[in-house]
């Protein structure tokens, strides 16, 4: 009887820590402000394509990339490109496909010591070196630590629905992102013309790169981040643009 009630404080006890750890990250993003708040923003701009945001220029294909992989050159040295959209890498929708590698994710490092992940893309694996300044490392780690999160809590990873509402989603899509994207997303085609990709077709296609850039903007563009709004308001305006026009 003893060994019951023993076992089921222990639970209670790890049930109210979890809700402490997981109230305390989302305080932890609310804490940084001014420009620590700014810095965090970058850190998701980056993460998707810091040579394109900082405009440096690299063209070898980058040394842990592993040789069997798809990619060549400038893209390898994304963070994307080996840990994901989703942050899991080989965990993730990265588990198969063009865009293999066996890499592991970053999802171990959210909530850690910024200083420590700083310590990590110093590294010799990363090799970065003199390509990102202090103040841009710095920003990735707040990127990992406090801006990722668990894709798979909000994208269904087979059918890739999406939970959200579409109706709250277009008042956010057609009073911001309406004024470069179009009232239907096709104003702005990043694929070509015999390819077009739309914000309808990314949505889509593949919704966690589309959150990862409601979230935080396209690299090397004016693109806003919607990253003052909530997690349910960023996800609304994603299921708005799965509603738009793929082609
Ligand atoms: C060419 C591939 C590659 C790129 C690009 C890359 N990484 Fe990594 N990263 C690795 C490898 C390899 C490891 C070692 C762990 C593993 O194999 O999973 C690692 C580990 C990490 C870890 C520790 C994960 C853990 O649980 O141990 C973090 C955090 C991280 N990378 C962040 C980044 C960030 C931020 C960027 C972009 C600035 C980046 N990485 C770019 C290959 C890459
Ligand atoms: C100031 C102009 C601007 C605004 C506002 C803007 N974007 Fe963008 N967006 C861009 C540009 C420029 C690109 C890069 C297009 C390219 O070169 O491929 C882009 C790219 C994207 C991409 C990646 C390409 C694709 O179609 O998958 C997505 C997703 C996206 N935007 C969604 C949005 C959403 C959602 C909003 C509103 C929250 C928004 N954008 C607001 C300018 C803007």
């Amino acid at each position: 009887m003893k060994k019951i009630i023993l076992s089921c404080l222990c639970c209670s006890v790890l049930f109210i820590l979890s809700i402490i750890i997981s109230s305390s990250s989302a305080s932890e993003i609310d804490k940084l402000t001014g420009w620590k708040f700014a810095q965090l923003a970058k850190g998701g701009v980056l993460y998707d394509n810091w040579p394109a945001e900082l405009r440096v220029k690299v063209d070898k294909t980058h040394p842990a990339y592993p040789a069997g992989g798809k990619i060549k050159g400038a893209d390898t040295w994304r963070c994307k490109e080996c840990h994901g959209w989703d942050y899991k890498g080989r965990a993730g929708v990265y588990s198969s496909g063009g865009h293999y590698t066996g890499i592991g994710g970053i999802r171990a490092y959210a909530n850690q010591d910024p200083v420590e992940i700083v310590k990590v893309l110093k590294n010799k694996t990363h090799a970065f070196e003199n390509m990102i300044g202090e103040s841009d490392l710095e920003a990735l780690a707040l990127f990992v630590s406090f801006g990722q999160i668990d894709m798979d809590l909000y994208i269904d990873r087979t059918t890739k629905k999406v939970i959200g509402e579409p109706a709250n989603g277009a008042r956010i899509y057609l009073t911001t992102c309406i004024k470069c994207h179009g009232e239907d997303g096709k104003a702005i085609n990043s694929g070509n013309a015999q390819k077009p990709v739309y914000i309808g077709t990314s949505a889509n296609k593949n919704p966690w790169e589309n959150l990862h850039k409601i979230r935080w903007g396209h690299p090397g563009t004016q693109m806003i981040s919607l990253l003052f709004l909530g997690l349910k308001d960023q996800l609304d305006v994603l299921s708005f643009c799965k509603t738009l026009p793929e082609e």
